[in-house]
């Protein structure tokens, strides 16, 4: 009798293994992208950066760090660092880092990154990443956003990977879920949201 049981475990594993949230391909390790000349190891700890007036194109950046079994890989580093609305990068000031939470997760406020010429062609906008967890391979790599008519064939980065469907994401309105995690980090309104799941491999 145990044999059902256990056949009925292994299905509801395997189902619930490919899926994943604001993912389309479930755990497959995160296509890596460039690292870039403008990181900066030591980043100061924050869940806010870029942060201008309030008047700003601010974006809530949520995501969870999972492995290629879509378990939550808790304690993982996540570093991130843009441009900012202007194009230009800051080192302090729109750069910060912070550490997933038991389920994987993490969240940050910033503004929408502002794009920048490489040569006589816009680069997409996008945010740096990299992710560091003990016993797996770092992810580094680039969040892009739908609708930019910069990506893949477009980006004049040769070696970027703006093409890759993995790295694109939506931006939608929040929910009322995430107005309520907002309200935790900052007191200004913030219009946008972009859902982002690093995946890391051993
Ligand atoms: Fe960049």
């Amino acid at each position: 009798m145990l044999a059902p049981f256990v056949c009925l475990f292994i299905l509801l594993g395997t189902a619930c293994a490919q899926f994943v949230p604001g993912t389309d391909t479930g755990c497959s390790v995160t296509p890596g992208d460039v690292l870039g000349p403008y990181y900066v190891p030591g980043t100061p700890a924050s869940r806010t950066m870029c942060l201008g007036t309030s008047d700003d194109d601010y974006m809530f950046v949520k995501g969870t760090v999972y492995d290629v079994h879509c378990h939550p890989v808790h304690g993982a580093s996540v570093e991130v660092w843009q441009a900012d609305k202007t194009g230009l990068y800051y080192d302090d000031r729109c750069r910060v880092q912070f550490t997933a939470d038991r389920q994987g997760k993490f969240s940050f406020v910033t503004t929408l990154p502002g794009k920048y010429l490489l040569g006589y062609y816009y680069r997409p906008a996008h945010i740096h990443y990299r992710v560091t967890a003990p016993g797996y391979r770092e992810v580094v790599t680039q969040l892009y956003f739908t609708h930019d008519d910069s990506l893949g064939a477009n980006d004049p980065c040769d070696t970027c990977n703006s093409g890759s469907a993995e790295l694109i994401m939506d931006v939608r309105a929040p929910t009322a879920d995430d107005l309520v995690q907002i309200a935790q980090l900052v007191t200004f309104p913030v219009n946008k949201v972009v859902e982002f799941n690093p995946v890391m491999g051993h």
